[in-house]
């Protein structure tokens, strides 16, 4: 089954009150972004069973960490986050980062298995530049659907969106809000003001109107889980656009 996200998802990466994922399932969100190393899959889990929205409705998406990405270590990391979430199958699991134990030819046929055995429904990966991913293409069996990777006004990888567009997979932007430095740019801070509408919400607006990408903004408070899916109906004309796309790039804030 191909990969359908909404145009806004919900990073949560540093939320740790099950009741916030539950608010913001409620609001409609419907893509939910952990992983391993946020500690917080069992804070997601419970969210999503307080939430009055069948599970079929969810795409949930965890990543394995860089130290687990032994084949071994994949299925026993993978089943312990399945239990953490309190499911019984993930509809996207990512290889988090290609460094430390990552073994394209090891690590990648334990994904296939899992997916064989529907404990998993998508395989992506993250952080992975375009040889990595051409790689791991020719490794794996299943399709990869998703590269998540940093993206903002502040720093874009042109060249792994155009390749996302050709191979047909989804550009998951993260950090779309570059952790709150959004805030204080000048060209964002101008369309915001002409707009009546806040900085996050021109670069979600930005990022969701950009063909391929889906943000992942984390939030935790209502007002920002509401702003933030409001931004995804935003269209910004051609001259808002190019306004952003000229704003200097800064790097990365993951290295
Ligand atoms: N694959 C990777 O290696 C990787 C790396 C980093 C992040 N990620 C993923 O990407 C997600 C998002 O990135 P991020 O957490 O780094 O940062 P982000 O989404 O760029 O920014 C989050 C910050 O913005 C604030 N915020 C959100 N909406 C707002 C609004 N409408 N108005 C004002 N402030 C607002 C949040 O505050 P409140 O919480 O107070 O609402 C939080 O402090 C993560 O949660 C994670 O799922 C993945």
């Amino acid at each position: 089954m191909e990969l359908q996200l909404p145009e806004i998802d919900l990073g949560t990466m540093g939320i740790e009150d099950p009741d916030a994922i539950a608010r913001a399932i409620e609001i409609g969100y419907r893509h939910l972004d952990t992983a391993q190393i946020y500690e917080n899959e069992d804070v997601v889990g419970e969210g999503i069973s307080r939430a009055d929205v069948p599970r079929e409705e969810l795409t949930v998406a965890t990543k394995v960490w860089a130290d687990d990405l032994a084949p071994e270590d994949v299925r026993r990391s993978t089943e312990e986050s399945l239990d953490r979430l309190g499911l019984d199958r993930v509809d996207l699991l990512y290889v988090h980062r290609p460094i430390e134990a990552y073994d394209p030819e090891a690590t990648l046929p334990a994904f296939d298995e899992l997916r064989a055995e529907g404990l998993i429904e998508h395989v992506g990966v993250s952080n992975f530049t375009t040889a990595q991913f051409e790689e791991a293409s020719e490794i794996l069996d299943s399709p990869i659907t998703a590269n998540q990777v940093e993206r903002h006004p502040f720093y874009r990888e042109d060249d792994l969106l155009e390749y996302a567009r050709e191979d047909g997979h989804t550009l998951v932007a993260y950090s779309p809000l570059a952790q709150g430095k959004v805030f204080d740019d000048p060209v964002l801070g101008g369309i915001a003001a002409e707009r009546g509408i806040s900085e996050a919400q021109v670069s979600l607006a930005w990022l969701a109107g950009t063909d391929g990408v889906v943000p992942i903004p984390k939030a935790s408070s209502v007002d920002h889980l509401e702003a933030n899916l409001v931004a995804g109906g935003i269209e910004l004309t051609r001259e808002e656009r190019a306004r952003i796309d000229g704003i200097g790039e800064e790097g990365k804030l993951f290295e």
